[in-house]
């Protein structure tokens, strides 16, 4: 890809075709991390998301395991997030999805995994939040962090407003987040009200970040994450001041970034017949014309001095 086809892009982003593509290789880029830091007889503390789309990285993790002996016998964990309150046992809780999903199938130490607790008293949520930081620091920091990215751009829980130095805390879900997570829950109104999660800071100091999106319902908010201004009303914008993340989305994910949507603002294209009708519809809505009122003037300014430069 050359440079000027992503230089609206301000994370690097690597689109593949499809969700199994996108999890063997993030597996592969962890498995060869923890391979790495075992020869140099080092663990790896991993950083792990929940959600549909790490699924994919999981199932190929205890692939890997089964099949090609990968041990996760030195591996620590730590997960973003939990809902509050939430019981670990129960069908909804971070807990069981990450045992039935990933933990139990592999080789790891329970003592090695770190959960945030969803079910202390409220007066104790501020010392289980700062327990937490301190495990993470105690195990030497988070070597590689695996996000997911919510409708609202959320990383973890950091729902909008969360700034570039929040730590890990108890904060209110976003009425568009508990829409997303309302059929898991039967139903919004048993949707938890508020969640706990490591804050942006937390998540910043991880050596290596890895984030991930499918499916055209992410297509918006990737875009804007990865070439939108660094806001706090979308958390996943700070990831643009990380010197070491890499945003892993499927086509239909990508589908709003200009390298796809318009590739010429970016330079030189090839004129296919389904891009031209792409750029007439996309030059018809820009200058608010019909296409048959679209003029000489309205292609020269806005495609062709793009594309022809
Ligand atoms: C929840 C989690 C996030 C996750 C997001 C997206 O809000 N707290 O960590 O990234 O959902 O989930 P999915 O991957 O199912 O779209």
């Amino acid at each position: 890809m050359p440079d000027q086809a992503t230089s609206l892009e301000r994370i690097p982003t690597v689109i593949v075709g499809d969700h199994d593509e996108l999890g063997c290789l993030v597996a592969c880029r962890i498995a060869e991390l923890m391979r790495t830091r075992g020869r140099a007889g080092r663990r790896t503390v991993l950083g792990l998301a929940t959600g549909s789309t790490p699924i994919g990285v999981y199932r190929e993790l205890i692939r890997m395991h089964r099949e090609e002996g990968l041990s996760f016998a030195q591996v620590v964990t730590f997960n973003l997030d939990e809902y509050y309150p939430m019981d670990p046992g129960s069908v909804h809780s971070y807990h069981r999805f990450m045992w039935e999903n990933l933990f139990s199938l592999l080789d790891i130490a329970p003592d090695n995994v770190h959960m945030l607790r969803g079910d202390v008293r409220r007066e104790q949520v501020g010392e289980e939040c700062r327990r937490y930081e301190d495990a993470i620091r105690a195990a030497g920091g988070i070597d590689l962090q695996l996000l997911g990215i919510g409708r609202t751009g959320h990383i973890g829980f950091n729902e909008p407003g969360s700034g570039i130095e929040s730590r890990t805390r108890l904060i209110t879900l976003d009425l568009v987040t508990r829409k997303d997570a309302a059929a898991d829950f039967f139903g919004e109104d048993s949707v938890p009200r508020e969640a706990v999660t490591m804050g942006v800071g937390t998540i910043l100091e991880a050596r290596e970040i890895v984030i991930l999106a499918t499916g055209e319902h992410k297509a918006h908010i990737v875009s804007r994450a990865v070439e939108g201004d660094v806001d706090h009303e979308v958390a996943a914008t700070f990831l643009q001041r990380h010197a070491a993340t890499t945003f892993y989305i499927d086509t239909a994910a990508g589908a709003r970034l200009t390298r796809v949507a318009t590739p010429w603002l970016l330079g030189p294209v090839e004129w296919t017949p389904q891009r031209t009708v792409n750029a007439v519809t996309w030059l018809s809505h820009e200058t608010e014309k019909a296409i048959l009122k679209l003029t000489q003037h309205d292609y020269a300014e806005r495609v062709e001095d793009e594309a022809v430069e």
